[in-house]
């Protein structure tokens, strides 16, 4: 049984993040929310992570205009908090060469289809589900996957799939896939810290 230290990459809301920190106080899950950083001062991830007194940082090109310094200080704050995983939950930048080699296999992401469909460039938020309707799908989902250098194309970890209804609006299906991703994230943090998946 693995213990997580995750730390978390967050611009905005932090839902996903919020049931991962849940799963973790009521002890479903073997793990602990060590640190949050947002790129954005004003995320509602930042004040979730105030509320749960978790440590937490404002980071951005803003505080360090260059990237590789920001890389740099990202690690340094993934370090002193001993993080041994890290959690992308809707985190709009991109992860630095340095942080991205240390943490090699261990930074996971979670993306709103079933890549590789819906998956690239301009594939995010509301952009994806209306991509879904446009397209007729009958099934969507959701997708954990390691990140590597090139957005939504590392190795996938687990697959969930949602139904897509005829009369579905682009808030409906995105509140319907939303809610599948909190379940899916938990429960594949769970299983890497169980060891039935291996990262
Ligand atoms: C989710 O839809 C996730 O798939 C995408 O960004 C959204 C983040 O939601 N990567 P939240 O910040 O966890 O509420």
């Amino acid at each position: 049984m693995k213990h997580l230290r995750i730390g978390f990459f967050s611009s905005h809301g932090g839902s996903n993040m919020q049931a991962i920190i849940n799963a973790c106080k009521e002890g479903y899950l073997n793990g602990e929310p060590c640190v949050v950083i947002s790129n954005n001062p004003d995320s509602i991830a930042l004040t979730r992570a105030i509320n749960e007194g978790i440590p937490h940082f404002y980071r951005s090109q803003k505080t360090h205009p260059d990237f590789d310094d920001l890389d740099e200080e990202i690690l340094k704050i993934l370090k002193e908090h001993s993080v041994n995983i890290i959690v992308l939950a809707g985190y709009m930048k991109k992860i630095g060469p340095k942080v991205l080699k240390d943490y090699k296999g261990k930074i996971l992401n979670i993306h709103p289809a079933l890549l590789p469909k819906y998956g690239g460039k301009g594939m995010y938020e509301k952009n994806v589900h209306e991509a879904v309707i446009t397209n007729k799908e009958k099934i969507t989902g959701v997708t954990v996957h390691i990140i590597d250098e090139e957005y939504d194309k590392g190795p996938i970890i687990n697959q969930c799939e949602v139904p897509v209804f005829e009369n579905d609006t682009i808030d409906i299906l995105a509140n319907r896939v939303l809610k599948k991703e909190h379940e899916t994230f938990v429960e594949t943090l769970k299983a890497i810290s169980e060891g039935k998946i291996i990262i």
